[in-house]
């Protein structure tokens, strides 16, 4: 019994001396109550982590790219929060301490925590070392979100050790999300489309990549209420509306791209004839000899639909009943 207090108390000093030692470069190891601190405490000891901190990694790890963490705000050890007022580089990495050690001949190096898809590491292994301290922004909710669900990880997306991370660059952002996204990607070159590729705009302009209360992790709740949040002056109300609109923009338009002008999903007259017949006027398209068969219309020979129903989304005037002014 005795003994193993002694040993516990011996223990004890171990953690405050090796603490001591990680404190470099000289922030105050004790001072430290977040998050990270506390549950690494309670995995691992810290005979577990390098006896040096950082500096035992760069002794290896000396590449360029290794000191641009000390850029971002994850390198800040000013900032009681961030890793490098904890265990620096092992705040993510984990204890490295055999990782760092004398390594047999031949057997390769003990792997340590590692990021990204092609990492050793399981994905909620990984992300579970960013959860330690980004539960408050990045939300609980990520947990069932569509990327949590598909097996993505957070350095999936964020370059930690780039001098600035492209996923938060307006021109960059897209790039890093067409690793994946083939289809949008697709879309996006077509010659009608949302200025992404012109760098106007982002994926993020209208997804939350984390979570959302919607669909298709869109940040908001429905597709008309993120379309009105930029093409406001579609929004109404109208005097006549046109049901389809006021429903779902997407009846009528792709998200990403088109190579219909305007992102239509289809061109009119196809585009109007999906819904309406030809009650009313006759609504049937041209042929190769002008007119249609036995149907020839001074409606069809104006072209098509818009050209006369031009206030497709909805209409104020008082006689704007047909969509036509
Ligand atoms: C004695 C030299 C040495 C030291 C010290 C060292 N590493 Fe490594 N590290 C290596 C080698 C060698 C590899 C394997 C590289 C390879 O396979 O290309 C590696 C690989 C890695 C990897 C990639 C994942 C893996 O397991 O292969 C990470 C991440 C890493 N080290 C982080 C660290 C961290 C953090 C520290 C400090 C705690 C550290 N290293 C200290 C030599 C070292
Ligand atoms: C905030 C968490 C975090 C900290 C702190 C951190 N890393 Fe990393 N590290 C990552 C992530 C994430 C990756 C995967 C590559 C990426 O997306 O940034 C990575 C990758 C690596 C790799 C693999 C090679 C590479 O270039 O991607 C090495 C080696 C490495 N880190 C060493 C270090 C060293 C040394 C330190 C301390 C100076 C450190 N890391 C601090 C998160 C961190
Ligand atoms: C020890 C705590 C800690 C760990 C572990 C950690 N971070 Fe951070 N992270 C921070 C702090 C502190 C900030 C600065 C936040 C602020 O100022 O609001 C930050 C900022 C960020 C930012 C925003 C960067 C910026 O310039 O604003 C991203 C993205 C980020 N972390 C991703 C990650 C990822 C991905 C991981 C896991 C590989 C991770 N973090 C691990 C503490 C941590
Ligand atoms: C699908 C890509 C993607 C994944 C996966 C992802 N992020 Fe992000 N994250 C982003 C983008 C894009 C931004 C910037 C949002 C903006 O600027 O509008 C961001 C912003 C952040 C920020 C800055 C604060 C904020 O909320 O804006 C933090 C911190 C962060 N992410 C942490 C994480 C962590 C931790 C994980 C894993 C649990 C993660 N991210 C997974 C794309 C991603
Ligand atoms: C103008 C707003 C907007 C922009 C910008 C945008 N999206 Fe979307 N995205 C949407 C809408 C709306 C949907 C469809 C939601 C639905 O069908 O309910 C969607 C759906 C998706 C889907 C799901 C597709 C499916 O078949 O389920 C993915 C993946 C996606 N977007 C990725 C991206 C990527 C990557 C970017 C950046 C290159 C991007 N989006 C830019 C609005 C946008
Ligand atoms: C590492 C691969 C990867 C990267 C990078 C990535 N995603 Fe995804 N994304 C996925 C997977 C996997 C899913 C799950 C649905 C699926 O299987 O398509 C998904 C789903 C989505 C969805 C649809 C959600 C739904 O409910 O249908 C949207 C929107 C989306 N991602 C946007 C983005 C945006 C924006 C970025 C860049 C900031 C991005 N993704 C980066 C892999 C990725
Ligand atoms: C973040 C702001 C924003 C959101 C949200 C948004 N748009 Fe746009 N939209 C734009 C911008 C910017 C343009 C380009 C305008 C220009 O080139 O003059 C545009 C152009 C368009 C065009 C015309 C394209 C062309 O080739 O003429 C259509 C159609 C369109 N958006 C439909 C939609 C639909 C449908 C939604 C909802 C799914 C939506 N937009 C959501 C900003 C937005
Ligand atoms: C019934 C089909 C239909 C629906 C639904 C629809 N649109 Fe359109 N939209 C069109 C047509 C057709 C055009 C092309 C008009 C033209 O060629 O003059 C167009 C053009 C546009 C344009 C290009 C600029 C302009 O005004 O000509 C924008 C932006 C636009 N729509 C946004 C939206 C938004 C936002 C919604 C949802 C609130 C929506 N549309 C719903 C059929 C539709
Ligand atoms: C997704 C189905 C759908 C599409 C596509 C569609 N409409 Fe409609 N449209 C409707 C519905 C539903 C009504 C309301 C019918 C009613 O009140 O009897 C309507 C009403 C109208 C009206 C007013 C009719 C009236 O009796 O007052 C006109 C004109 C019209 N649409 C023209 C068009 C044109 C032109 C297009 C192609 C650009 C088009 N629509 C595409 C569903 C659609
Ligand atoms: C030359 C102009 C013109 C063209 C082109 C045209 N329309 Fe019309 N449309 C009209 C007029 C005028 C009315 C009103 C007729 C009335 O009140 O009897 C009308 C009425 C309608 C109505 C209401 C039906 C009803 O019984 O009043 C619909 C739906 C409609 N058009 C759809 C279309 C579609 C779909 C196309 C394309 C295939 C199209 N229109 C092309 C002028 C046109």
């Amino acid at each position: 019994m005795e003994k193993l207090e002694a040993a516990s108390r011996i223990w004890g000093i171990l953690v405050i001396c090796v603490c001591s030692i990680l404190t470099w470069p000289g922030t105050a190891c004790s001072a430290g109550t977040g998050p990270a601190k506390a549950s690494e405490k309670s995995t691992a000891s810290a005979s577990d982590y390098s006896k040096k901190g950082a500096d035992t990694c760069l002794s290896c790890h000396n590449g360029e790219r290794m000191q641009h963490i000390f850029r971002t705000a994850h390198g800040q050890g000013a900032d009681p929060n961030a890793p490098f007022a904890y265990l620096q580089c092992e705040s993510c990495h984990g204890p490295g301490s055999a990782h760092t050690g004398r390594q047999d001949v031949g057997a390769g190096h003990t792997p340590i925590i590692d990021f990204g898809r092609d990492a050793a590491t399981p994905v909620e292994a990984q992300n579970a070392v960013c959860m330690k301290c980004h539960t408050r922004d990045v939300g609980l909710q990520w947990a069932g979100s569509a990327h949590q669900n598909g097996q993505v990880s957070c350095a999936d997306c964020h370059d930690l050790h780039a001098k600035v991370d492209a996923v938060s660059v307006l021109t960059e952002q897209a790039d890093v999300c067409y690793e994946c996204h083939m289809k949008e990607r697709a879309d996006n070159l077509k010659p009608y489309a949302h200025p992404v590729r012109q760098g106007i705009m982002t994926c993020t302009a209208c997804h939350n990549p984390h979570h959302s209360t919607g669909d298709a992790l869109l940040n908001r709740n429905t597709v008309n209420e993120l379309c009105w949040s930029c093409h406001t002056e579609l929004r109404g109300p109208y005097l006549f509306e046109h049901p389809p609109v006021s429903e779902d923009c997407l009846l009528c338009h792709e998200a990403h791209g088109s190579i219909q002008p305007a992102m239509l999903t289809q061109r009119p007259p196809l585009l109007c004839q999906s819904c309406h017949s030809q009650r009313g006027h006759p609504s049937v398209s041209f042929t190769k000899n002008g007119l249609a068969g036995n149907n020839p219309s001074a409606f069809v020979v104006n072209g098509s639909c818009v050209n006369c129903h031009s206030q497709i989304h909805g209409s104020n005037h008082p006689s704007g009943a047909k969509l036509m002014r």
